[in-house]
């Protein structure tokens, strides 16, 4: 029997606790971190509502997102290149904030777009022969991984 069953992504309350804890995890990390720290400089109290934003707009249909996404991206890119491993740690990192709170249908398709986005970005930014092979990008599991999984069967 499961004592504990994690429920489905409800709504922006639910997006509002998944996203805290992706871009808490998100900055701290070695690789993907300086990207907001020290390149965009990136204040998360005016990003939180603005991605929370996005995010519901992306599975339920009810906010108003109306900001291009991909430019911010471009940006970076520009000066520090995004790459397959970079992209590569975001969709871990993503996934592993999802599956510590969430199971169901929208928390999958949530996982799934999240992975579609990160692939589009990457080829828009790279070119679309770019390799998908980081150059360091296997066989590492961060332990910030690890945390965020650890939620809902604690
Ligand atoms: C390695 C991968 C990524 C890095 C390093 C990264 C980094 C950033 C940074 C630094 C910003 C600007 C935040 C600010 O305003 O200061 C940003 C904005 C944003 N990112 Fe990413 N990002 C990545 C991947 C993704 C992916 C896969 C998605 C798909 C959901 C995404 C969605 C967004 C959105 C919606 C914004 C807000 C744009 C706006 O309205 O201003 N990012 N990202």
């Amino acid at each position: 029997m499961d004592y504990f069953a994690a429920a489905d992504i409800s709504g922006r309350a639910d997006l509002d606790v998944v996203l805290c804890r992706f871009y808490t995890a998100a900055f701290a990390d070695r690789r993907i971190g300086p990207f907001f720290t020290e390149l965009a400089g990136t204040d998360l109290d005016a990003h939180l509502p603005r991605i929370t934003d996005f995010w519901e707009r992306a599975l339920f249909r009810t906010a108003d997102y109306r900001r291009d996404a991909f430019a911010p991206h471009a940006a970076l890119h520009a000066v520090r290149e995004l790459t397959a491993a970079d992209f590569g740690r975001w969709v871990q990192l993503w996934r592993a904030a999802i599956d510590g709170l969430h199971r169901g249908p929208n928390a999958e398709r949530a996982k799934v777009q999240g992975e579609r986005i990160a692939l589009t970005l990457h080829q828009r930014l790279a070119g679309p022969g770019a390799s998908l092979q980081g150059e360091d990008a296997a066989g590492f599991v961060p332990l910030a991984v690890l945390e965020l999984r650890l939620v809902a069967v604690a």
